[in-house]
C-alpha cells in the first residue's frame, strides 16, 4: 500500500512535470515500434545476436556513449521525440516495466526485426513486432498499477503517440535470402506483400485495442540506396521497387483505418519519398558523401547476406557530419536530424 501511494506520488509529479514542460507536448508519451533504424538499445542484452551496436565507435557522439543505436549519435525517433516536446525515450530492455521511468513512453524497436516472426532470425535473437507488442502490454499493465483507475490510464494512452517503422527487414532479411528463408519458395512477391500487409494491419489494431489512439506510421525507407545495396554508385532499383510496393499498400491500410476507426487518428509519414528527396539534395544540406559508410565497409557475411560492418574499434571517418550514412545501412546523426525535420515538416501529426 505504502509503495502504491509513493508510486502514485511519483506519477503525479511526472504528469505535472510533463505539463510544466512548458505545455510543450500535446502527447503524454510516445511508444516506438520498429527495427534497427529505431532501436535505441533493446538488442544489446542478448548474448546470442549479431544485430547489436552497443560498442564504440557507435555512439561516439551520443551523450552517454554507445547505447545500442546504429549511429554515431541520435536516431530519427530521438529527434521526433524532441520535436514533439518529449524527453529521450528509454528502451524497454533498459527499464522493463519499472516505475516512473516509463511515463513519457518506451522504445520497443529491435534491430533485425520485422513484421513476421522469422524475419532476421539469422542474426540470432531479435524482437519481432508481435513480441514488441507483448512488451507494450506489460507497460500498459504497469501503468494501470501506477495510475488511479482505468479512466486515467485510458485518457493517458489516448493522448500518447505511437510511432511505427517496420517492414524492410521482411524483404532484406527474409524474402530476399531464399537460401535460409522459406518465404520466397512459398509466396510470389505480391502474395508475400499481402501477407505482410494483413499481419501489419492486424498488429496496428492490436496496439489500438490496448487503448492507443494516435498513430504515426512511417513508410519503409529506400533500402536500395543504402551503401550495403549500392552498386557502382547506383541505388538497387529492385529493392526500392519492392519497398515502394509495400509502402503503397501501407498507405492504403492507413487510409482504410482512418475511415473505419474514426475514434483514432492515423498519420502516414512519407519516409521513402523524404529520404530520396534528401539524397537528391544532400549537397545542399552540407553532405559530401552519400554512397559510402562513414564506419566500416560492406562484406559478405557468414549468414548469407551482406552485412554492414562497423566493428568494435573500427576507425570511423573524421568528418562524420559530411556523410549521409554512418554504417552501410544506417544514417549518421547529422542525416537523421535533417530526415526527422523533413518528416516532421511533411507530415501532419495525429
Ligand atoms: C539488387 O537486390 C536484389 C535483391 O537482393 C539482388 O538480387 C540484385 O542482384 C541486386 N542488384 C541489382 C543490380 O538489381
Ligand atoms: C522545416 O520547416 C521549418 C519551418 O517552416 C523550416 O524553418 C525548416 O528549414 C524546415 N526544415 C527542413 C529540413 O526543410
Amino acid at each position: 500500500m505504502k509503495v502504491d501511494v509513493w508510486i502514485n506520488v511519483v506519477v503525479m509529479i511526472g504528469l505535472l512535470a510533463s505539463k510544466a514542460n512548458g505545455g510543450a507536448s500535446k502527447y503524454t508519451a510516445m511508444y516506438v515500434f520498429g527495427d534497427s533504424l529505431s532501436d535505441a538499445g533493446n538488442n544489446k542484452y542478448f548474448v546470442d545476436t549479431s544485430a547489436k551496436a552497443n560498442f564504440l565507435p557507435n555512439g561516439m557522439d551520443f551523450s552517454s556513449g554507445p547505447t545500442g543505436r546504429f549511429c554515431n549519435g541520435k536516431i530519427i525517433v530521438d529527434f521526433i521525440a524532441e520535436m514533439v516536446g518529449l524527453p529521450l525515450l528509454p528502451s524497454y530492455a533498459d527499464v522493463s516495466v519499472k516505475g516512473a521511468t516509463i511515463l513519457y513512453g518506451v522504445n520497443y524497436a529491435s534491430a533485425g526485426a520485422g513484421i513476421l516472426r522469422d524475419t532476421g532470425y539469422r542474426f540470432g535473437r531479435v524482437i519481432p513486432l508481435e513480441e514488441q507488442i507483448s512488451k507494450l502490454r506489460k507497460t500498459v499493465d504497469e501503468l494501470k498499477r501506477q495510475m488511479q483507475g482505468n479512466d486515467e490510464v485510458s485518457k493517458y494512452l489516448a493522448s500518447a503517440l505511437v510511432f511505427i517503422n517496420i517492414g524492410s527487414n521482411d524483404y532484406l532479411n527474409n524474402y530476399n535470402i531464399p537460401k535460409y528463408y522459406q518465404s520466397s519458395h512459398i509466396y510470389n512477391l505480391h502474395q508475400f506483400t499481402d501477407l505482410l500487409i494483413n499481419r501489419y494491419r492486424q498488429k496496428i489494431l492490436e496496439i489500438q485495442g490496448l487503448g492507443l489512439r494516435k498513430f504515426l506510421i512511417s513508410e519503409a525507407s529506400p533500402i536500395g540506396c543504402a551503401p550495403i545495396n549500392i552498386e557502382k554508385g547506383e541505388c538497387n532499383a529492385t529493392l526500392n521497387k519492392m519497398v515502394a510496393m509495400f509502402n503503397s499498400r501501407v498507405k492504403g491500410v492507413v487510409q482504410e483505418l482512418r475511415s473505419n476507426y474514426p475514434g483514432s487518428a492515423f498519420s502516414y509519414a512519407p519516409a521513402f519519398e523524404v529520404f530520396l528527396r534528401f539524397l537528391g539534395n544532400a549537397e545542399g544540406y552540407g553532405f559530401k558523401v552519400k554512397d559510402k559508410a562513414c564506419c566500416g565497409e560492406v562484406s559478405e557475411s557468414e549468414t548469407g547476406g551482406t552485412k554492414p560492418l562497423c566493428f568494435a574499434n573500427s576507425t570511423p571517418c573524421p568528418n562524420r557530419d559530411e556523410y549521409v550514412f554512418w554504417d552501410a545501412a544506417h544514417p549518421t546523426q547529422a542525416a537523421n536530424r535533417i530526415l526527422a525535420t523533413l518528416l516532421h515538416n511533411t507530415t501532419s501529426l495525429p
